[in-house]
């Protein structure tokens, strides 16, 4: 079970993360922390390009990263976007990609600059998840 202070403390990492992002053009930071498996935090920020199409999410960054340090399971997810006052969740795209690393009751929580917060878990943002089964 991860504890409310585990996620207020992933969450202060997002957010502290978010100061690194490089979006020049959309203006709109993105930091992630992922909570894995033995105990460690891995940050992502997003990372845009003048080719705005090449852009990259954080919480992909975040994965992408914490699966290059060899930690392929996680347990939290935490999503700061500074630059909207209310919460912003993770991109379809992000959900697909983090569902692979992720059991579907994994806590996720996001925040913007305002005092709304959402908690929710990986498997109600990806409901219906219609490739579960091919799941290693
Ligand atoms: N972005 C993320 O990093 N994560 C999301 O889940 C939503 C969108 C980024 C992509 C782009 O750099 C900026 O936010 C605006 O879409």
């Amino acid at each position: 079970m991860i504890e409310k202070l585990q996620m207020d403390s992933l969450f202060a990492q997002a957010r502290q993360a978010a100061e690194m992002a490089y979006a020049p053009y959309s203006k709109f930071r993105v930091g992630a922390a992922l909570l894995c498996e033995d105990g460690s935090i891995v940050t992502g920020v997003n990372v845009e390009n003048r080719s705005f199409g090449l852009s990259i999410c954080a919480e992909r960054n975040a994965a992408a990263t914490a699966v290059t340090m060899g930690k392929q399971k996680f347990e939290a997810l935490a999503i700061s976007t500074p630059d909207s006052k209310k919460p912003v969740g993770p991109c379809g795209a992000c959900r697909q990609v983090l569902s692979e690393f992720m059991q579907p009751d994994a806590p996720v929580r996001f925040a913007g600059s305002g005092p709304d917060q959402v908690d929710s878990t990986i498997g109600d943002l990806l409901p219906w998840d219609s490739l579960y089964e091919l799941k290693g």
